[in-house]
């Protein structure tokens, strides 16, 4: 018999369980939809009136917590309450590189989910479908599952059997896009064993997701098939960074490579573009973790490749940062350089892993002083990336009179203040604003020689014309000099 899901529970209010369970609940008016978090500042982020202080930005996504926050959607840290209550719940908590014991540095640590699956095991009441929404090694529905089997039996003499199962359902959606990207997923995966659970959840998507889009798999399939799309998509990306590099040496220019090659639809066009090398918090560590795992499964082979397109993008994040030293005489020693875009990728304020992170450290341990703007990242979030404080003073002779050893940053407001005796720019971040820039306008204003350093090919080549700015565009060797 098909159970009707009436309440949901999200365990997680990051960036996926937000923005998912605000789709979900804006789709499906007739399930009542919790979010519950560990982090209570987060939860009252989720809740405060003032929408443009959501702990998230994504366009579209405040509209929505505005139609049904406080309707059929709400955020808690209750998960006692929210779970037993629910006959699904999303575990939608992060799952990050372990950082030590066995498999550091590679291995996704599951405490989170654990702890997670722990609560779930306490708390639920009657039948409940557990749905993983994080992104896991293959085979974690088995670590879930054990976790509840096994508290069935040690709570069943004091409270009324639970009983569950456990389905796969991954998430595919890309910050910047997530709203559009639930609204119009271009699949959804399921995988599971239990016809009642998988037709549970189906439901729940075909209200709004084509049912020939929602595809159905062995659980197994399901979990692999997001590591390894998130695999693949890394690859695209460290392969034309490859190839930008030789571009830069042979003359060619990589966006017309892409171009060329994308045209062939056994390739395809998108996933193309040269940039600073990819972040974001899951490209690295679910390629690390499909490292673990195929070392572990002794298929060294296997880890070796997939190893490879992190480490080139390591090397490409070195090779700019390097770059811009070399061009600036080979040394930036208090030479100001401004930083145009903090965050990962364009239209999210998120920062985990962003190229921009390890560029300015690298500047910053050559004496640099860096003036970072980001039109969505707080001060204080740059300030944990870099672990360094934000320097008092804008004041660039003081600057220069304290003979740095180390660099200092400071964070510009407003983008004006970023060209001014500037020695370079450095844009790593495609934001929109920063392909409107005059630059004519700008180059009288920095010190010459000056250096544009454009590192997502947002400049359009001819509007430096005319100006004594020297440009250095990702992948381009038609400006070799
Ligand atoms: P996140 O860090 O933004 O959010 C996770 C949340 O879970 C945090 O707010 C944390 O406080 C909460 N949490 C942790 N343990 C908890 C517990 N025991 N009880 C209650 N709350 C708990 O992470 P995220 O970016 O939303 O990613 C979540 C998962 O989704 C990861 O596995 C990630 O790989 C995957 N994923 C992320 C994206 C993305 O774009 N960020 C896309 C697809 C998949
Ligand atoms: C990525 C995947 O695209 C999602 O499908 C997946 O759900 C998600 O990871 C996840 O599992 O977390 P996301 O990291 O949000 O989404 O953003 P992407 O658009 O994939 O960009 C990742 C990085 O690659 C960014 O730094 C971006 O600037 C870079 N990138 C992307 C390029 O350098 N070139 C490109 O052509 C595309």
């Amino acid at each position: 018999m098909k159970s009707k899901i009436k309440n949901i529970c999200c365990i997680g209010a990051g960036y996926v369980g937000g923005p998912t369970m605000s789709v979900i609940a804006d789709k499906c008016k007739h399930i009542k939809v919790n979010v519950v978090d560990v982090n209570m500042k987060r939860v009252n982020l989720w809740n405060s009136s003032d929408l443009d202080n959501l702990p998230i930005y994504e366009p579209g996504l405040k509209e929505i917590v505005k139609r049904r926050r406080g309707k059929n959607l709400f955020f808690s840290s209750d998960l006692e309450k929210n779970i037993s209550c629910a006959d699904m719940i999303f575990i939608s908590v992060n799952t990050p590189t372990k950082v030590r014991g066995e498999g550091a540095g590679m291995a996704s640590d599951l405490k989170w989910v654990e702890a997670s699956a722990r609560k779930v095991a306490e708390f639920a009441k009657g039948h409940t479908i557990v749905v993983e929404k994080s992104t896991l090694p293959v085979r974690t529905a088995n670590v879930i599952k054990e976790i509840l089997e096994a508290a069935q039996s040690s709570f069943s003499l004091t409270k009324t059997q639970a009983t569950f199962n456990v389905l796969s359902n991954p998430e595919f959606l890309a910050e910047g896009s997530a709203i559009k990207d639930l609204e119009k997923p271009e699949r959804v995966l399921i995988g599971g064993e239990n016809q009642n659970a998988i037709h549970a959840l189906n439901d729940i998507y075909k209200n709004w997701v084509p049912q020939e889009k929602i595809l159905h798999t062995n659980i197994w399939s399901s979990e692999l098939a997001k590591l390894t799309a998130n695999a693949f998509l890394a690859q695209r990306i460290s392969s034309i960074n490859s190839i930008g590099a030789l571009c830069e040496t042979t003359g060619a220019d990589v966006r017309e490579v892409a171009r060329a090659i994308g045209s062939d639809s056994r390739i395809g066009s998108k996933f193309l573009d040269s940039g600073p090398g990819f972040g974001g918090s899951c490209f690295k560590k679910d390629i690390l973790n499909l490292v673990y795992l195929s070392n572990y499964f002794g298929l060294k082979e296997v880890a070796r490749f997939w190893e490879g397109v992190v480490e080139l993008n390591t090397w490409h994040q070195k090779r700019i940062s390097r770059l811009v030293v070399r061009k600036l005489f080979g040394t930036v020693r208090g030479k100001k350089i401004g930083i145009l875009g903090f965050s990962f990728k364009a239209n999210t304020n998120d920062t985990r892993e962003s190229s921009a992170i390890s560029i300015c450290k690298d500047l910053l341990e050559e004496g640099a002083f860096l003036h970072i703007h980001d039109p969505r990242v707080e001060l204080n979030q740059i300030e944990l990336d870099l672990n360094l404080k934000q320097y008092c003073s804008a004041n660039k002779t003081e600057i220069n009179n304290q003979n740095l050893e180390e660099g200092v940053w400071v964070f510009s407001k407003f983008i004006k203040e970023i060209f001014e005796a500037a020695d370079a720019v450095l844009i790593l971040t495609e934001w929109h604003e920063y392909s409107l820039i005059n630059w004519k306008s700008i180059s009288p204003k920095m010190r010459k020689p000056s250096w544009i350093f454009d590192a997502r090919s947002v400049i359009n080549p001819k509007d430096l014309e005319g100006t004594d700015l020297n440009l250095w565009r990702i992948g381009d060797g038609s400006l070799i000099n």
